[in-house]
């Protein structure tokens, strides 16, 4: 008996070495003259990474020194090329062969499984196309109702703010950008700002917390020991909570679909007759000729929640902070403001109207040029591509560093100047230096949305406060979470305009 179990070892050991030996000299002649820094044995470079803190600086002090194609070293095993030169990210970013995403998406996987963010092949393709048409504009300008009232609930909050020498608003901007894609993709109303304490808001802030923590802590990396922390049972509870509640939504909703009686009984403006929530739409949706599972549906609503909220929360709360601490900039904001709507001190924009505020527009843009809500992101080739008359194997992993492209003085001049006017001369031009939302096949299927959410909440907190750098000024302490984050808040005070 034993010595059965000692020869099972040993292959197993032989075996897992094999595998090891392997993956280390996958794709070794390509990676061979690519340079970056020189990696430890079994650590490579992440010692060098240290915390959410200092991660950004490290990497764009990597781009400066090895060039905007460099080869990290995630351990002893994995690696990734971290790119910010222009035309790989072209030929990344357009390609329809490298649509595929990395290992680290592995950690959004028990909430959103494989959703649109996290989704490969033919499954990625499929929901795409039908979830594409959830975007158009109009169904976009049905939304806009949604964007006004959880507006106007972050504008009383802030009312309470008013006159304190430091505020931080990045926890109320959260809670409104949640309570509106909560509503605009499932329906329902959970009234965040209301009440922040809910378990469904405890939870959605305790995932996205768990996911990126799980990427910097060595025995949270791995599913082996994982269990033997904390987290893993903050998650699971949080997982149910929050797979319970998208649950429930979508039977409520499939059921008052089905009967038309119900659907008259509905507490909210989600009827039959007036908008619909994402939701309704991929109820709707067909794919290869049959509807979509509770499951299938339930991880779009899901990615819709994640990927539209906290990421639309930094960009407006960068984007308040630019504005306190630039007030020729926010002065060229109210006049736009006072252009569109005269003495009206509270109008409901219209579509249009949020259209036509162009340079709010700019604010925006220079905000996530220098703040870009997803700073990094992955790609992986499942074939081998050419690039610039060499060949890119099947198996390599691509980072994405839109952060250091948005940087990069070859595109931006003076670029860690705020300067929103820059986007006149530049819009449209080279596309793959700016690319807070990706770019080609792959980009943000909800980037207009956003915009219009943006604008729709920037634009009335500009009408209602003067904004005004905090006392003492606050400096950023920028944090590269799975979205940007200040790691020591985003904070400014605010004073009521006359
Ligand atoms: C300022 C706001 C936003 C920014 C900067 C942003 C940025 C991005 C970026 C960079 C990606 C590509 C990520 C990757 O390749 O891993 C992405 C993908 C995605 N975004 Fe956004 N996003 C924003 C708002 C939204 C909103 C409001 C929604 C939904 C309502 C949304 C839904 C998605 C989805 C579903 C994907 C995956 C698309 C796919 O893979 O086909 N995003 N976003």
């Amino acid at each position: 008996m034993a010595l059965i179990l000692e020869i099972s070892l040993s292959f197993l050991v032989i075996g897992i070495l094999i595998l090891w030996f392997r993956q280390k000299n996958k794709n070794k002649d390509f990676y061979k003259n690519i340079p970056g820094p020189p990696p430890l044995p079994i650590f490579g470079n992440i010692l060098e990474i240290g915390s959410t803190i200092t991660f950004i600086d490290v990497m764009l002090n990597f781009a400066k020194k090895y060039g905007g194609i460099l080869l990290l070293h995630g351990g002893p095993i994995r690696k990734t090329l971290l790119v910010s030169d222009y035309k790989f990210l072209e030929c990344v970013l357009s390609s329809t062969k490298i649509l595929n995403k990395t290992e680290d998406y592995n950690f959004f996987r028990p909430w959103l499984g494989t959703g649109l963010l996290t989704s490969d092949g033919p499954k990625w393709k499929k929901h795409r196309r039908i979830l594409t048409p959830a975007f158009h504009f109009q169904i976009l300008e049905q939304f806009i109702d949604v964007f006004e009232s959880g507006g106007n609930t972050l504008i009383q909050k802030l009312e309470k703010e008013v006159g304190k020498k430091s505020v931080d608003i990045y926890p109320f901007v959260t809670l409104c950008t949640l309570d509106i894609i909560c509503e605009t993709a499932m329906g329902t109303k959970i009234n965040a700002q209301e009440n922040s304490d809910s378990e469904y808001v405890r939870s959605v802030k305790d995932m996205c917390r768990i996911i990126i923590e799980r990427s910097f802590s060595f025995l949270q990396l791995f599913d082996l020991t994982y269990p033997l922390t904390k987290n893993y049972y903050v998650e699971k509870k949080a997982l149910k909570v929050l797979h319970q509640h998208t649950n429930s939504v979508i039977t409520k909703r499939r059921s008052e679909l089905k009967n038309p009686a119900t659907k008259k009984t509905q507490d909210d403006n989600f009827g039959p007759k007036t908008k619909k929530a994402f939701l309704d739409l991929i109820l709707d949706a067909k794919v290869d000729g049959r509807s979509l599972t509770q499951e299938e549906i339930r991880e779009e609503v899901d990615t819709f929640m994640f990927e539209g909220h906290d990421t639309t929360a930094s960009a407006i709360s960068f984007a308040i902070f630019c504005l306190a601490n630039h007030p020729e900039v926010q002065a060229k904001v109210l006049e736009e403001q006072r252009q569109l709507f005269g003495s009206n001190k509270n109008p409901s924009p219209t579509y249009a109207d949020l259209q036509s505020m162009k340079y709010l527009e700019q604010v925006i843009k220079e905000t996530l040029r220098l703040y870009p809500s997803v700073p990094f992101y992955g790609r992986q080739t499942n074939e081998a591509v050419e690039f610039n008359g060499s060949i890119i194997p099947e198996g390599v992993t691509i980072t994405i560093f839109a952060y250091a492209i948005h940087r990069d003085p070859k595109y931006f001049e003076d670029p860690e100047q705020f300067n929103p006017s820059r986007f006149e001369k530049i819009d449209g031009k080279l596309p793959y230096c700016f690319i807070p939302f990706s770019a080609g096949p792959r980009n943000c299927i909800g980037q207009k949305f956003a915009m219009l959410e943006m604008k729709s909440t920037l634009s009335k907190i500009v009408r209602k406060f003067e904004l005004m750098p905090s006392t003492p000024q606050h400096k950023l302490q920028l944090a590269a979470e799975a979205v940007l984050k200040s790691a020591n808040g985003v904070k400014i005070s605010l004073k009521l305009r006359d």
